[in-house]
């Protein structure tokens, strides 16, 4: 399951589908709100551009 539901943060240990679930479910649609959500990308940061192309896929803002 691991490499279908990668830990995103490994900071705070959370996964992919965290992430997407609390970006879908609350409309999330910066990396702040992300943060305040799950806490990922709250610590060394490393996550953040990876946070940001969820929340890009996402909300439809690029095609990947
Ligand atoms: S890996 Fe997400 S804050 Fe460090």
């Amino acid at each position: 399951m691991t490499e279908k539901d990668p830990v995103v943060c490994t900071c705070n240990e959370i996964r992919q589908s965290d992430i997407e679930k609390a970006i879908r479910e609350k409309g999330l649609k910066t990396i702040e709100e992300v943060g305040n959500e799950t806490t990922a990308g709250t610590m060394c940061g490393g996550c953040v551009d990876e946070i940001y192309l969820m929340l890009e896929k996402i909300n439809g803002n690029v095609d990947l």
